[in-house]
């Protein structure tokens, strides 16, 4: 029977501990929570020691979110033993060789399968097709609060901020629902995704990014008029040069799987030598859709599992300088930039010749100084 400690005891530590409570092959031991919390189950603890010192206990489940101190009280569990699942994709992004180091060194595991995806089997399928494979690219949508918002927008005609303040009602949004509106919560996950797909350790903090905050309903109505339909997009790929991976708003042609994921829905792609393109759709977030992946990943330690996702992680430089496309501008102050690179006009728009990736963002950041507004989409 596996013991487990749990870190925290909000959406998704309650979520495991209804399901881990139901099992006959799992029990949960003790739960370390703040002291206010000490009432909201018979097993809570305050104290760390209480856990790491409990023999009986074999796994930790972190799951109280943050960089700090969840970094330490994780690798004071790993080091005291214990086996250490986490769906904190902050602190994965930030230290996941750090973390699988420690495993190694003290011969337990590290599983982190819902901190990308929440519900969704995402890495360690993707994991499992780099068994055989050699990964091309990933992409996908993978945050749900910019999902619901886009979805909303394009299904009517509603305000960006209602949907946000919605979608902050059903649960969907981080505690600062700006880590998702401006592609942070999603560019952790992909910083996770190609450090699997490609043994590549990259800066998160480096990743050009560039959020849905300025969208406006003129944006989408051109969108529609195109037949196309907007998505937050993370997208990783392996070139000569290194990683190229970004976030941006990209608008797909309505017949792509992605203009079609509704609602808080996440879509998570690879496409790898043999396998092909393989999709993987679902609740990338939610209490019992995330605890569900915990418990998965529980499980694998109890079969044996003793791999890591990959234990490379090798520091690798961002190269989105070798990848173009074509973009969506809207901006209402037009420069030489972006005149010499348009190659169609619209109501207050443009569409770009294919430009970097590097270049586009670039110019986009330095813009936001004189057009707070600026918005762009990559076109796919
Ligand atoms: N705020 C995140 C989302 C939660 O909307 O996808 C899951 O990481």
């Amino acid at each position: 029977m596996m013991k487990l400690g749990l870190f925290g005891y909000g959406v998704v530590g309650g979520g495991v501990g209804r399901i881990a409570d139901g099992r006959d092959d799992m029990e949960v031991g003790r739960i370390l929570v703040l002291p206010h919390e000490v009432d909201v189950d018979p097993r809570t603890v305050t104290n760390i020691n209480d856990i790491l010192t409990d023999e009986s206990i074999d796994t930790v489940v972190e799951v109280m979110g943050g960089i700090h101190p969840a970094f330490e009280f994780v690798s004071s569990a790993l080091k005291a033993g214990k086996n250490v699942v986490t769906a904190n994709k902050a602190l994965v992004a930030a230290y996941y060789k750090e973390l699988i180091a420690l495993a190694k060194e003290n011969n337990v595991t590290f599983r982190c399968t819902a901190a990308v995806g929440g519900g969704i089997p995402w890495l360690v399928n993707l994991s499992r097709v780099r068994r055989v494979d050699t990964i091309e690219s990933v992409w996908g949508i993978m945050n749900g609060t910019t999902n619901y918002i886009l979805s909303s927008m394009t299904a009517q005609d509603v305000d960006f901020a209602d949907v946000l303040k919605k979608a902050q009602e059903l649960g969907y949004a981080e505690a600062d629902p700006t880590a998702d509106i401006d592609g942070h919560d999603i560019r952790r996950k992909l910083a996770i995704s190609v450090g699997v797909a490609f043994d590549a350790a990259v800066e998160e903090a480096n990743i050009p990014t560039f959020g849905i905050r300025n969208v406006t309903s003129a944006d989408i109505q051109a969108f529609r008029n195109m037949g196309r339909t907007c998505k937050l997009l993370a997208y990783g790929q392996m070139t000569p040069d290194g990683v190229a991976a970004y976030v941006e708003p990209t608008i797909f042609t309505n017949d792509r799987l992605e203009a079609s994921v509704g609602t808080n829905y996440n879509m998570i792609s690879y496409k790898s030598n043999n396998a092909g393109i393989q999709s993987f759709y679902g609740q990338g977030a939610g209490r019992f859709p995330t605890a569900y992946n915990v418990v998965s990943d529980c499980l694998d330690i109890i079969a044996g599992e003793d791999s890591f996702y990959t234990d490379k992680a090798e520091p690798t430089a961002l190269a989105c300088g070798s990848v173009s496309h074509a973009y969506y501008v809207r901006t209402n102050v037009c420069d030489e930039f972006l005149s010499s690179i348009t190659e169609e006009k619209g109501e207050g728009w443009v569409i770009t010749a294919p430009v970097s990736v590097e270049k586009m963002h670039a110019w986009a950041q330095k813009q936001k100084e004189i057009d707070a507004g600026v918005f762009f989409a990559g076109i796919q």
